[in-house]
């Protein structure tokens, strides 16, 4: 693909004009193949978040809400709508965005005669999809202020920034969350690079953030995992910026795994950590973010499996570890909120500690 600086054109959702389908980028094909996927009814929504074609906290709640309003377009009962309801918020657990856009839908339909429920819904799933493109876009304009405060302290050389999983505009409906302010940040001229953590076991660092910022040409490099504190210890990382599944009042964060141990490392070394989130993010009813938060279990085989392009130019999968070799997979951990600097919203960057007042 042609890089292209403009990051607002990525939409890896977008609906049909006639109502009655909408259209994915596969995720599960990326790096190696840009393939797109049409979704006409809730198996195939439902199926698209599971098997994470679609993926990120914001993309499977938008998915999620086009698939209840496919739902409502085949039967807008009550009963069949419950069922769907529930199915869809059964797909992954640990983003709370997923149960807040089909709760969002399901809200919108109370007191609506059954046969307008379908229009009704997906005009609803538009608006979350566009209100999604739109907080993303202050997120970006708030976090970039930021960027440019800390490179403003060394104007001589590019900011470092370090981030993990993807958060970038393929985890949302557009603009992504952690790299809309690295995208508004480059657009604008600072000088800026981007360490991107390969974040095992998925590879959503390797295969999609750093496809997203080839794309747009944003400067970055993709170490492994363990690779951060090292860098951090050496200089080489200004600001850690990551994006977030699930955020409490308290300002606990719930992000892809591994989040914790680069909150961890940033805190010993001095080094701002933000984590940049629509307000949809932040669940009021969680109290104790390590006990009330789901942590999803994943397979097993997404540890004991690689997928990559041989020499050939084949995408194989291979197998890394021994056949007999037990496997756990969790996919989330939580960064308490003592190590996070800044978090960021469409309504601007706050300390954790201030989100209560500002969102509780
Ligand atoms: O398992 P994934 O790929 O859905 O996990 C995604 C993340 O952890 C993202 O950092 C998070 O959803 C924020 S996306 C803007």
């Amino acid at each position: 693909m042609t890089p292209t600086t403009d990051p607002s054109t990525l939409r890896p959702l977008w609906p049909d004009s006639d109502a009655r389908r909408f259209h994915v980028v596969d995720q599960t094909l990326l790096p190696h193949s840009f393939v797109t996927v049409a979704i006409d009814t809730p198996e195939l929504a439902a199926h698209a978040i599971r098997t994470m074609q679609v993926r990120g906290a914001p993309l499977i709640g938008a998915t999620a809400a086009y698939g209840l309003a496919l739902a409502a377009r085949r039967d807008a009962g009550d009963g069949h709508l419950g069922d769907w309801v529930r199915e869809l918020k059964s797909t992954r657990p640990t983003a709370v965005k997923l149960a807040w856009a089909v709760d969002r839908v399901a809200t919108a339909l109370v007191g609506i005669a059954p046969p307008n429920r379908a229009a009704t819904a997906w005009a609803e799933a538009g608006r979350i999809a566009d209100e999604d493109v739109a907080a993303n876009e202050a997120i970006g304009d708030h976090g970039a202020a930021l960027l440019r405060d800390i490179h403003a302290g060394h104007p001589e050389r590019p900011l470092q920034v370090l981030t993990h999983c993807n958060a970038g505009a393929l985890a949302t409906v557009g603009w992504g969350t952690a790299l809309a302010p690295v995208y508004r940040a480059h657009a604008a001229g600072l000088p800026i690079h981007v360490w991107v953590d390969e974040t095992r076991p998925r590879n959503q660092g390797a295969s999609l953030t750093a496809w997203e910022l080839a794309h747009f040409g944003v400067p970055h490099t993709v170490v492994v995992d363990n690779a951060g504190g090292h860098l951090m210890q050496h200089g080489r990382v200004d600001v850690v910026i990551v994006g977030a599944d699930r955020v409490s009042v308290q300002g606990d964060v719930c992000n892809k795994i591994g989040t914790y141990l680069k909150a961890l490392a940033a805190a010993d070394n001095g080094i701002p950590f933000y984590a940049a989130v629509p307000s949809s993010t932040i669940d009021r009813t969680v109290a104790n973010a390590f006990a009330d938060i789901p942590i999803e279990e994943r397979s097993g085989d997404e540890v004991a499996w690689i997928r990559g392009r041989d020499s050939d130019g084949r995408v194989r999968d291979v197998r890394l570890i021994p056949d007999g070799s037990p496997v756990a997979n969790p996919a989330f951990d939580v960064t308490p909120a003592r190590l996070v600097t800044r978090i960021v919203t469409e309504r601007g960057a706050c300390a954790p500690g201030e989100l209560r007042r500002l969102f509780g």
